[in-house]
């Protein structure tokens, strides 16, 4: 799709918009679309939330968001002033109907301003609690009618589970059309996730071993260097398992592990990634700790720092058995994945962020050299760096320069900032366009978040059952998690080291190095 097309008028209504979202991702995210001209000409932006606060009380609070988290420099006065003047806020409650028929009298004064039929966006950046509440009000209203042009944004988390996915799908579908609700994962707006289907299905090269007869392993790690930041109530109910291997970590997985489209039309790709889901070998409750593992942060240092251990943060419970890291092992029981580990883990308070896709290929068949040649083996790697410095790093055997063979293990890398010498943009940036352009592509239907859920099921349904007696078990900064290693180590493997940490390791320069 062509996304310079972005011409119609759009009005966006942030419900939750005195919140942390509006202020950290969305206004920063559409002030850069706006600075860029992805903006249409028209375009509103009104912010509702419980919250009193004046026009101009709403509008200097976002410039200080956009000052602090837009990945552009500070916003240029004019240019801030030009984009504040779309920037309206309302005081609402969300249950109250009187909020909406307000709304729907705005709504179409801003058509007979504009003489045209807006694109209408709702975006719920609201506490979960308040999903199911305003997409009722807005069907009851009247103000979800016009399917083609109102599209509805959620949030995660999508639930907490198979159930309550399942209930929220119910509410969103019986006043909007499938078509119209975009579920967000940030994830899929990244733009080395996008990255995977490019390299992937643009070159011929790496299709043809891109199966079990060339593949050992895959390996997905998110590594946070961050704790729970000030969520502690949110995240003390939620956990890893939770907030990132159902969403972010599985999406990733089905990027990986897709079969190629027949086109880059939404539902061809997203019917292709719930084909993995779908194919995923079911986690038997009694095995859970056969597939998965889980660790929770004690304190300790990074960066120099002391940091809390989790149970001390504010909001957490004193006995919380929370986990904040986990670990599970996956199948994909079909002919491209039989019996190929797809290794996901997920943590917070590591020693460094990266996310890292390793894809370990197997060892070539017959070793022809001598032993003494091969003393540094390693079989090919492949790495897709997700964050930071995101880029492509292939490793292959070289021989050394040198009288006699010896082979070492080199790597082969591009990064964005080399060469595009470009920032890619937010993953926010590029999910608004496509909210706008009504492209569903990065979004998740019902169907992959009902058929994410049930994967979960067994593994919440075991650990909620049986607390586990050692947390905290691992200190804030080592990333070092027992549990996890034995998981793995069982199939006589071992966690690979990202290539971020093997730059400190190894002397290698896995770094961008801007042009
Ligand atoms: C969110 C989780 O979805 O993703 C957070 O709720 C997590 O707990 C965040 O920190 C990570 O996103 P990113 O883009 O910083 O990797």
């Amino acid at each position: 799709m062509d996304k310079s097309a972005n011409g119609h008028p759009v009005a966006i209504v942030i419900f939750g918009a005195g919140g942390d979202l509006t202020w950290r991702k969305l206004i920063p995210a559409l002030y850069t679309l706006f600075r860029d001209q992805w903006l249409p000409e028209r375009f509103a932006i009104t912010g509702m939330d419980m919250k009193k606060m004046s026009d101009e009380e709403f509008r200097q609070h976002l410039r200080a968001g956009v000052e602090q988290f837009s990945r552009q420099d500070k916003p240029n006065d004019e240019v801030w002033q030009t984009f504040a003047s779309s920037l309206h806020y309302r005081v609402a409650d969300f249950a109250n109907a009187e909020c909406y028929a307000a709304l729907a009298q705005h709504l179409s004064d801003l058509n007979r301003e504009w003489n045209t039929e807006a694109v209408r966006i709702y975006y719920l950046a609201t506490p979960p609690q308040m999903i199911s509440v305003i997409p009722r009000q807005l069907g009851t209203a009247g103000l979800a009618r016009d399917y083609r042009n109102t599209r509805i944004v959620v949030e995660k988390p999508f639930g907490r589970d198979l159930t309550s996915a399942r209930i929220l799908n119910k509410v969103l579908t019986t006043a909007f059309d499938e078509s119209q609700i975009f579920r967000i994962d940030h994830y899929l707006g990244k733009e080395t996730v996008q990255n995977i289907l490019a390299f992937r299905f643009a070159n011929a090269l790496f299709e043809p071993v891109w199966d079990r007869r060339y593949i050992d392993n895959v390996q997905i790690t998110v590594a946070e260097q961050v704790g729970i930041e000030h969520r502690g109530a949110y995240y003390d109910q939620t956990g890893a398992l939770r907030d990132m291997i159902q969403n972010h970590l599985l999406q990733i997985l089905c990027m990986i592990a897709m079969e190629p489209p027949v086109s880059f039309d939404a539902d061809e790709i997203r019917n292709k990634q719930t084909d993995v889901l779908r194919a995923i070998r079911p986690i038997n409750q009694d095995h859970v700790h056969e597939h998965a593992a889980r660790g929770q942060y004690g304190s300790g240092w990074i960066d120099g720092q002391h940091v809390p251990a989790y149970r001390d943060e504010p909001g957490v419970k004193p006995d919380s058995t929370t986990e904040t890291f986990a670990a599970v092992r996956f199948f994909i029981d079909n002919w491209r994945w039989q019996d190929v580990p797809f290794y996901l883990r997920t943590g917070k308070r590591f020693p460094h962020r990266i996310s890292e896709v390793s894809i370990q290929f197997r060892p070539a068949p017959h070793q022809s050299f001598p032993a003494s040649a091969i003393r540094d083996f390693l079989s090919n790697r492949l790495m897709i760096r997700i964050q930071p410095d995101e880029g492509i790093i292939l490793r292959f055997q070289a021989k050394r320069p040198g009288l006699q063979i010896h082979l070492s293990p080199v790597d082969m890398h591009f990064f964005y900032c080399e060469a595009f010498n470009a920032k890619p943009p937010e993953a926010y940036e590029t999910l608004l366009v496509d909210v706008m352009l009504g492209d569903g592509t990065l979004f998740k239907r019902a169907d992959q978040i009902e058929a994410a859920w049930a994967l979960m099921t067994p593994i919440l349904e075991a650990w909620e059952l049986s607390a586990p007696p050692d947390f905290p078990n691992y200190p804030a900064g080592t990333g070092v998690i027992e549990p996890a290693a034995i998981l793995i180590a069982r199939d006589g493997r071992n966690w690979l080291t990202p290539s971020l940490y093997e730059t400190e390791e190894r002397g290698v320069n896995v770094h961008c190095k801007p042009a």
